[in-house]
């Protein structure tokens, strides 16, 4: 019985230790002796060690367990000895720490309780345009993201509208209060500022060189740590989907990052760019504009103008969170610039937490095109929210957990990753738990086979992102063109094309360049190419489009039928199979548009007579 509520801890987040802890050192003591009971252990020693911060060791002599770890690490040692103990693995030996310094979660959290790509529900933190929360769950949310080390929560939307600016102001004492049932975890908090803020205390500019504007944003950052003296610093999303920014006044981002560093670097404290800037008002007619070209050409030439505390955030792919993209050659270019790498646990485009879609195995590929040494920092953008299960999804839960390992060690392997989160959140027999396993180790490939294909993304009803529409975007102003006609598809992305792939590294650039090497997932990201291509198993392009959207869907309908013989627990069993009717729609819906806007366009039958409809 007690192992099984230890079993429930990370999804269904079995009772944490209230936080009367001041300190993660006194948070592990809690940990420890908590934990060791639900598993019936004997509790170890602890050593704290100042000056380790996140390091810990745990060691076994004399039969006896001993974990020693600094404020923090002792807290990770804590986890990390009951973790291990829980999955029935040996603790990890020798002395340990997280590869990236700050691991953020990006809180998309408005203040009037709504989460933009929110699919779990209302804010945990904000309603009503204040700070409200239940001191239980945020206790429950602590030890859950320092169960896997995350260190940093920045708690707004960095759509910074409808008095968010607040936070940093008249709103810091409940701010405060909010860091401090975070900080026994070691979660500290950062928030989303808006870079036109002096503009609403009567000051005529937010010139980032202007010297009143300069010292607007000192004091504000004084006051802030003043209040939360371990605050981590602010995030920043400027001359972006209409967000104001230095541009307004011909300075370049890196004076705009620079003179807001300058603030908070005094309190020790990180400026986070985020580099998410492109034309959303395109038109679609202009095919010499190539939005994925945007992050490299707006910051190449700034590599090295950052101060040190800068970190700019730029997300993995060049467009925005698709299924699938290559890996923004920001990130593979720029070597003066401390970076951080951005990735999206809400599901915007990959399925809503409705449809399975667990990203450790999309980390795990990213690694082969981007060096972990390239980035110093990771964010996440947030998959919580206020429901009974904090992911929507059950299985979402994974996708923090994994996000946690990866960033702690980005070498993670995602198997070993999605078997841990399974042994400690299901008890389930060993064949069902690998099955379980087996699913969402596949489901990324799953959905992309049914969905858009071949990197073509964009596909997805706009606005909403879930659910296919073809040319939903096609003739908008976001960039976001796959120009199918009746004889090709794609876009030309090679020298003779946009040039876009130019900006990657040469042995990239010629991989890409070339239909013979590009890896065909990403063939139509960088190619036009007509119906009759020939994929590199003979079939042609337009076979393979119908090819992989049936064996999407019949690989949905397999993944029902697992499901259906897991004995899950409830109510995880009833919603994860409610979840799944849902998914099987969509997938269906998603086969049915695509195969016949590309069978009208093309008026190519599909080579085994199946079902298209007109
Ligand atoms: C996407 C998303 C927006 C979000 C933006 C961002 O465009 O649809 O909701 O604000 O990304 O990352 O800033």
């Amino acid at each position: 019985m007690k192992r099984e509520k230890w079993r429930g801890w990370l999804t269904r987040f079995g009772e944490a230790p209230s936080a009367e802890a001041g300190s993660p050192s006194d948070m592990a003591l809690l940990e420890l002796a908590n934990g060791c009971a639900a598993l019936g252990l004997s509790v170890p020693e602890t050593r704290l060690c100042p000056g380790w911060g996140e390091d810990f060791e745990i060691s076994l002599s004399d039969c006896r367990v001993r974990i020693a770890g600094g404020d923090p690490g002792l807290l990770y040692g804590a986890y990390a000895y009951l973790t291990a103990m829980a999955c029935g693995e040996a603790p990890p030996a020798g002395r340990r720490h997280p590869y990236y310094p700050l691991r953020m979660l990006d809180c998309w959290d408005n203040l009037d309780g709504s989460v933009e790509r929110g699919y779990s529900g209302r804010s945990l933190w904000f309603e009503g345009g204040a700070l409200r929360w239940d001191p239980a769950r945020i206790a429950t949310l602590g030890r859950l993201l320092g169960s896997v080390g995350v260190n940093a929560l920045c708690v707004n939307n960095v759509n910074v509208r409808d008095g968010a600016q607040a936070l940093i102001e008249e709103l810091l004492p409940e701010l405060a209060r909010l860091a401090e049932a975070f900080r026994p975890f070691g979660v500290r908090l950062m928030a989303s500022v808006d870079f036109s803020q002096p503009l609403m205390h009567g000051l005529p500019t937010a010139d980032p060189l202007d010297p009143d504007v300069a010292a607007w944003w000192r004091v504000r950052a004084d006051a802030v740590w003043a209040a939360i003296p371990d605050f981590a610093g602010f995030v920043v999303k400027a001359d972006s989907e209409h967000r104001p920014g230095p541009f307004t006044y011909g300075r370049t981002h890196a004076e705009g990052a620079n003179m807001l560093a300058r603030a908070v670097a005094p309190h020790g404290g990180k400026l986070v760019w985020r580099a998410f800037v492109y034309d959303c008002a395109q038109d679609w007619r202009d095919h010499s504009t190539d939005r994925p070209k945007a992050a490299y050409d707006t910051y190449m030439p700034l590599d090295g103008q950052f101060d040190d505390n800068v970190l700019l955030q730029v997300k993995h792919g060049p467009y925005d969170f698709q299924v699938r993209e290559p890996v923004s050659p920001a990130l593979l270019g720029m070597r003066d610039t401390a970076l951080a790498l951005e990735v999206q646990l809400a599901q915007e485009y990959t399925g809503h937490q409705i449809d399975l879609y667990a990203m450790p195995p999309m980390w795990a590929e990213l690694r082969e095109t981007l060096p972990p040494e390239n980035v110093r920092a990771v964010a996440a953008v947030s998959n919580l929210g206020r429901d009974d299960c904090m992911t929507g999804h059950p299985f979402a839960a994974a996708n923090l957990f994994g996000y946690g390992r990866f960033a702690w060690d980005p070498m993670s392997d995602p198997r070993r990753v999605l078997v841990q989160w399974a042994k400690l959140t299901y008890a389930l027999p060993e064949a069902q738990r690998d099955a379980l396993v087996d699913m969402l180790m596949d489901s990324r490939a799953v959905y992309e086979k049914y969905t858009a294909p071949l990197g073509l993304n964009w596909m997805v009803r706009p606005g909403v992102h879930y659910g296919p529409s073809p040319e939903g975007y096609e003739y908008d102003l976001w960039g976001t063109y796959h120009r199918a006609d009746r004889n090709a598809v794609g876009i030309d992305r090679t020298a003779a094309g946009t040039g876009y792939v130019c900006q990657y590294p040469d042995a990239l650039r010629d991989l890409y360049a070339d239909t013979d090497t590009c890896p065909e997932k990403l063939l139509l990201f960088f190619h036009r190419l007509p119906y009759d291509f020939r994929m590199r198993d003979g079939r042609t392009l337009i076979q393979r489009i119908y090819d992989d959207h049936f064996e999407g869907v019949e690989q949905v309908e397999r993944m029902a039928e697992t499901l259906a013989s897991l004995d899950l627990p409830e109510p995880d069993r009833t919603e994860a199979l409610r979840r799944m009717d849902m998914q099987l729609a969509n997938a269906r819906e998603w086969r049915d548009v695509i195969n016949t806007y590309f069978h009208r366009l093309s008026g190519v039958e599909d080579a085994r007579g199946r079902k298209i409809y007109q």
